[in-house]
C-alpha cells in the first residue's frame, strides 16, 4: 500500500507576535512522525509524510496514496480536527480513524457531555460559561473544575483549575476567556484516581447504546480490543495536587510516572471497558480512541467520563496509548499497523 502520513508538525505551525507559549502543545513532534513512518514501513508499506494543511490540495493528488494515516489536530477553528478528514472525503481518499462528525463533536467537551448525558453515561455535572457575567447555576457545588471547552493536552489545566469559591471561579473564568477566547467548561471536581483506557478496533453490530437497566444483560463489545487501564501516579507529582496538568503532560512528559495495568478490581475494569465501548459507540469513534476517567473517591470509586480522544497521542516514548499497548505486550509497530489495518479493513482494502 502507498500510505500518506498526515500530521501537523509543531515546527511547521504558524507563529505570530504575542502568541501563547502553549499554543501548539497538542501538535506532533518529529520523533512521533519518524516513529509512525518507521512502523508503517515495517508493516511492508510505502509511506510519505505530508503536512496536514491547505497544501494537501496539491500534494495529495500528486502522491495519490491508497490511504492516509491521519493524526492531524488542525490549527484554527472550532472543528479544526475535522478539517483534514473533510478534505479527504471531498477528494475521496480513505483515511484511518474517526470521521468528520466525531472529530468535530469530541473536540468540543460540553457538546460531547451533552451526548453522553443523553445516553445516561456518567460525566461530571457541568455548566458552560460564554461570558464572565453569567450566574452560576444553583445546583452547581464547589469545588469545581474550570477548563477550556475545546483544547487538549492539558492546555489551560493547572492546579488553579480547581476552584473552591466564587472569587476563584471568577479569576479562573477570566484567565481562560482571555487566553483561549472560547466558552469555558465548569464541572463538578471529581476527587479521586486518574485513569485512562485505550481501545482499538471497531464495534461489530448489534451494539447497545446505553448501559442496560438489567445488570445481567450481555455487554456487547465485540470487535474492540481494550488495553489495560493506565493510572497516572499522582503521588509522584505532589505539587500538581491530583490534577493531570499541562506541566505533567508537556514539561515532564519524558519522565511520565504511571501504573499500567492500574491496580483495580476486575469488576471495575470491566465497568471501565464497558463505558469506553459505550462512549466509542455513542460518539461514533472508529479504529482507535482513548477515554479519560476520574474515579470518585467519595462514592466507592464510581467512574466519571471526562472526555474521549479519537486522536490519542502516538509518541512512541510517552503517550498514554503507547504505554498501555506496551503493557499489553504490543510493540509500537503492532499498534500502528493495527490502527492502519482496522481502517484498511473498513474500506475493504485488505483483501
Ligand atoms: N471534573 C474534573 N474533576 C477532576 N479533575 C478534572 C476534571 N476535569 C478535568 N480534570 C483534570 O484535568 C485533566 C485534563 O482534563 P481533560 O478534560 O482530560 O482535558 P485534556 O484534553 O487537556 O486532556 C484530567 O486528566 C484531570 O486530571
Ligand atoms: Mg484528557
Amino acid at each position: 500500500m502507498k500510505v500518506a502520513l498526515l500530521a501537523n508538525l509543531k515546527k511547521n505551525a504558524p507563529t505570530w507576535p504575542g502568541m501563547s507559549p502553549d499554543q501548539w502543545d497538542d501538535l506532533d513532534s518529529e520523533a512521533t512522525i519518524e516513529g509512525i513512518m518507521e512502523a508503517i514501513r515495517s508493516g511492508g508499506h510505502e509511506v510519505t509524510f505530508l503536512e496536514g494543511d491547505r497544501t494537501l490540495l496539491e500534494t495529495l493528488p500528486k502522491l495519490k496514496p491508497d490511504i492516509c494515516f491521519n493524526i492531524c489536530e488542525g490549527h484554527f477553528g472550532d472543528g479544526r480536527e475535522a478539517q483534514v478528514p473533510a478534505l479527504l472525503e471531498m477528494l475521496r481518499i480513505p483515511y484511518t480513524g474517526s470521521q468528520v462528525l466525531t472529530l468535530a463533536l469530541t473536540l468540543d467537551k460540553p457538546m460531547t457531555k451533552r451526548v453522553l448525558t443523553f445516553h445516561d453515561l456518567p460525566t461530571p455535572p457541568f455548566q458552560v460559561f460564554e461570558r464572565l457575567t453569567e450566574t452560576l447555576n444553583p445546583d452547581m457545588q464547589f469545588p469545581m473544575f474550570v477548563k477550556p471547552s475545546r483544547e487538549g493536552t492539558g492546555m489551560g489545566v493547572s492546579v488553579e483549575s480547581v476552584v473552591y469559591d466564587h472569587d476563584q471561579l471568577h479569576t479562573q473564568l477570566q484567565r481562560i476567556f482571555e487566553k483561549y477566547s472560547q466558552p469555558v467548561l465548569v464541572e463538578r471536581f471529581i476527587e479521586g484516581r486518574e485513569i485512562t483506557v485505550g481501545v482499538i478496533g471497531n464495534l461489530v453490530s448489534p451494539v447497545a447504546w446505553r448501559i442496560p437497566d438489567n445488570e445481567d444483560a450481555p455487554r456487547i463489545q465485540r470487535g474492540l480490543h481494550f488495553f489495560p487501564p493506565l493510572e497516572v501516579n499522582m503521588e509522584a507529582y505532589p505539587e500538581e495536587r491530583g490534577v493531570y496538568t499541562s506541566r505533567i503532560k508537556v514539561d515532564l512528559a519524558h519522565d511520565f510516572r504511571y501504573i499500567c495495568p492500574a491496580p483495580l478490581p476486575e469488576d471495575l475494569v470491566e465497568d471501565l471497558r464497558w463505558l469506553t465501548a459505550a462512549v466509542f459507540r455513542v460518539t461514533g469513534c472508529l479504529d482507535v480512541g482513548r477515554v479519560d476517567f476520574r474515579l470518585d473517591a467519595s462514592d466507592n470509586n464510581k467512574p466519571y467520563i471526562l472526555e474521549v480522544n479519537p486522536l490519542p497521542g502516538l509518541n512512541p516514548g510517552y503517550s498514554d496509548l503507547c504505554l498501555e499497548a506496551a503493557a499489553d505486550g504490543w510493540t509500537y509497530e503492532e499498534l500502528i499497523n493495527r490502527i492502519l489495518g482496522e481502517a484498511l479493513h473498513r474500506y475493504g482494502l485488505d483483501e
